[in-house]
């Protein structure tokens, strides 16, 4: 008897110690993948960080940002140029942004607008215009805030990329706002009025596209964090994400699957445990097999085989 409660003790172990050490490296995955989701590739230098500040010297728009724009020109003999890349510099000014402005759009329309401008400190002229809006006529439901439009200007004198471009010549890059298709920047970069909008990878959206309206403009924005219409606060509320970042970044499934993984190695371990209390006698007739497999370490194996199945047959008899 004492024999075999050792030797039942022994395979209990073993058992344990296999689950445990698929669980193991689970469990560190759920980790990596925590810590991989907390670490955003952060560049430093290129996103900025800019607030507006209302009336009471509280923030109606904060923004961190790194914004890089491409755009296209006309040379001087009218032919288009090829695009050119630049960023938005992190040190840019943010003077004429405004927590209330009135919008012209169209003849008709005042949007009321919430805008930060972004002054480009090394080039004269040079700007770019960041509007939000809770106004309705432009799709946005009661209790939300969207971005709706984006406008550059530019200035040819004051940068060297506008190369054979017309001296002096100030161009503002923008879409003419179409009430009855919004802009997909509109789409995408929306939430609740109290919450921020949350976009770490990047995304580009064209400011024009149309000829009709002049050359080319895109912007891309990465590492984003944002809110407008804020209430009071001195810093982002809740996070809202993007769609695009929601499955690398959310956190949540990876908690949620991370815990789910304990409760599955807390039950094993109580099995293991409850096994253990069991009489052997039970053991033995619920899981024979365990004997049978355990058949090639055991040298004296063979009498306590023997003896198992006979009481194991025995006990059948019973039944
Ligand atoms: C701000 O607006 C004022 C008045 O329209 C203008 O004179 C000034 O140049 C603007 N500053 C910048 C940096 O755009
Ligand atoms: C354009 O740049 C030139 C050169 O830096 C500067 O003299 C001029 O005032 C700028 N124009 C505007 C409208 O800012």
């Amino acid at each position: 008897q004492i024999e075999r409660k050792r030797k039942e003790g022994r395979m209990q172990h073993s058992n344990h110690y296999s689950s445990l050490s698929t669980m193991i490296p689970l469990l560190l995955l759920c980790l990596a993948s925590l810590t991989a989701a907390n670490s955003n590739p952060t560049d430093g230098n290129t996103q900025g960080k800019w607030t507006v500040l209302d009336d009471n010297l509280k923030p109606c728009i904060m923004m961190y940002a790194q914004i890089d724009l491409r755009l296209n020109y006309y040379k001087e003999d009218d032919s288009l140029s090829e695009s050119v890349e630049l960023p938005v510099p992190a040190d840019s000014t943010t003077e004429n942004s405004s927590c209330y402005e009135k919008v012209q759009i169209g003849d008709e329309f005042e949007i009321d607008s919430q805008v930060l401008q972004l002054n480009f400190p090394e080039n004269a002229g040079w700007n770019v215009r960041i509007y939000f809006t809770q106004d309705p006529l432009l799709g946005v439901d009661p209790g939300d805030y969207a971005l709706y439009q984006v406008t550059v200007t530019s200035n040819s004198s004051s940068t060297d990329l506008f190369k054979d471009a017309p001296k002096d010549h100030v161009h503002t890059y923008f879409s003419p706002i179409d009430f009855t298709d919004n802009p997909a920047i509109a789409n995408d970069e929306y939430t609740r009025v109290g919450d921020s909008i949350y976009c770490p990878s990047a995304q580009g959206y064209f400011i024009n596209e149309d000829p009709n309206y002049g050359p080319d403009a895109f912007i891309t924005l990465s590492q984003l964090q944002m809110q407008a219409y804020m209430q009071g606060s001195d810093a982002f509320g809740k996070k809202w994400t993007c769609p695009a970042d929601q499955t690398d970044v959310d956190i949540v499934p990876v908690i949620v699957s991370g815990v789910l993984a304990l409760l599955v190695l807390f039950t094993l371990i109580a099995y293991f445990v409850y096994r253990s209390r069991l009489p052997t006698d039970i053991l033995a007739m619920t899981e024979p097999e365990f004997e049978e497999e355990d058949e090639h370490n055991h040298k004296d194996h063979n009498n306590i085989n023997h003896h198992d199945n006979y009481g194991y047959n025995e006990e059948d008899h019973r039944f």
